[in-house]
């Protein structure tokens, strides 16, 4: 399975004051496999955010204080490029999803997720077809002319799934999306996110508090105090032979894109 996503010797430190830094993530090494649908878990502060910024491209890592951070998407060192250049691959490549929703509160629900498009450069009848279709995807294709207030918890953060969504990114990164929802909605959610993954072969990345979604997932990465404490085991990767091709255990990738697999 190709390797979609891959980060090394990746550090952050915040500085509160002149005398007062933290020091969120100590050098983290991870890769992620193109389909695979991970979570990041560990306690609050552990620096499960600021990993998942970094790997989304909000943020760049420390480039001092150790070795070079590098991170490869699909194999392009994307570490050190222009905040213009990352902000077109974020556009294009990625979709997000926050414990907040962090929808616009004056646009409506269709709005919200023409907005992504119009990031990405996609305008006109094609954004409004991929925006009607992206709603109707997460069962919101009655609600789009509702603003965020007029929408259940649920139903904002199907709207913010549709607009992740919405441009058929490669990689999802998702950072505590059932945090603000009761356990039926998660678990929608997570079936949502499950769907996409198996259907369109995207990968999916979540933070996560809840060992309810870890368990959904196809590995669960643990971390802790700013490091990777447990990298976790690939759904059916052979312990012994982690050479040999690894099929994904009842991933049912069937729908899988074999152009997109060939990266
Ligand atoms: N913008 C920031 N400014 C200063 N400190 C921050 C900032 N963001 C996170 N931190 C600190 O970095 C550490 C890791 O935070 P975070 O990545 O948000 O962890 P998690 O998501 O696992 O709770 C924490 O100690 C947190 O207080
Ligand atoms: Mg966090």
């Amino acid at each position: 399975m190709a390797t979609i996503l891959e980060g090394r010797n990746l550090r952050k430190t915040y500085r509160l004051s002149r005398k007062n830094t933290v020091e969120a993530l100590k050098g983290v090494e991870i890769s992620i496999d193109k389909g695979e649908m991970v979570a990041i878990m560990g306690p609050s502060g552990s620096g499960k955010s600021t990993l998942m910024h970094i790997l989304g491209l909000l943020h760049a890592p420390d480039p001092n204080h150790g070795p070079a951070p590098e991170l490869r998407l699909a194999g392009e060192n994307v570490a050190a490029l222009s905040d213009n250049a990352r902000t077109k691959i974020r556009a294009r490549r990625m979709g997000f999803v926050f414990q907040d929703f962090n929808l616009v509160p004056t646009l409506t629900a269709l709005e919200n997720v023409l907005l992504a498009c119009d990031y990405a450069g996609i305008r006109g009848k094609a954004a409004k077809d991929a925006a009607v279709e992206a709603l109707g995807l997460v069962g919101l294709a009655d609600r789009g002319g509702h603003k965020p207030s007029e929408l259940s918890g649920g139903e904002q953060q199907r709207v913010a799934i549709a607009r992740a969504l919405v441009n058929k990114p490669e990689i999802i990164l998702a950072d505590e999306p059932t945090g603000n929802l009761d356990s039926d909605r998660s678990a929608e959610v997570l079936a949502l996110f499950r769907q996409f993954n198996r259907e369109h072969g995207q990968t999916i990345i979540l933070v996560t508090h809840d060992s309810e979604v870890g368990e959904a997932c196809d590995r669960v990465i643990k971390m802790r105090d700013g490091r990777i404490r447990d990298a976790g085991q690939r759904a059916g990767t052979p312990v012994m032979a982690t050479q040999a091709v690894a099929v994904p255990l009842g991933a049912g990738h069937s729908g899988f894109d074999p152009d997109a697999a060939s990266v």
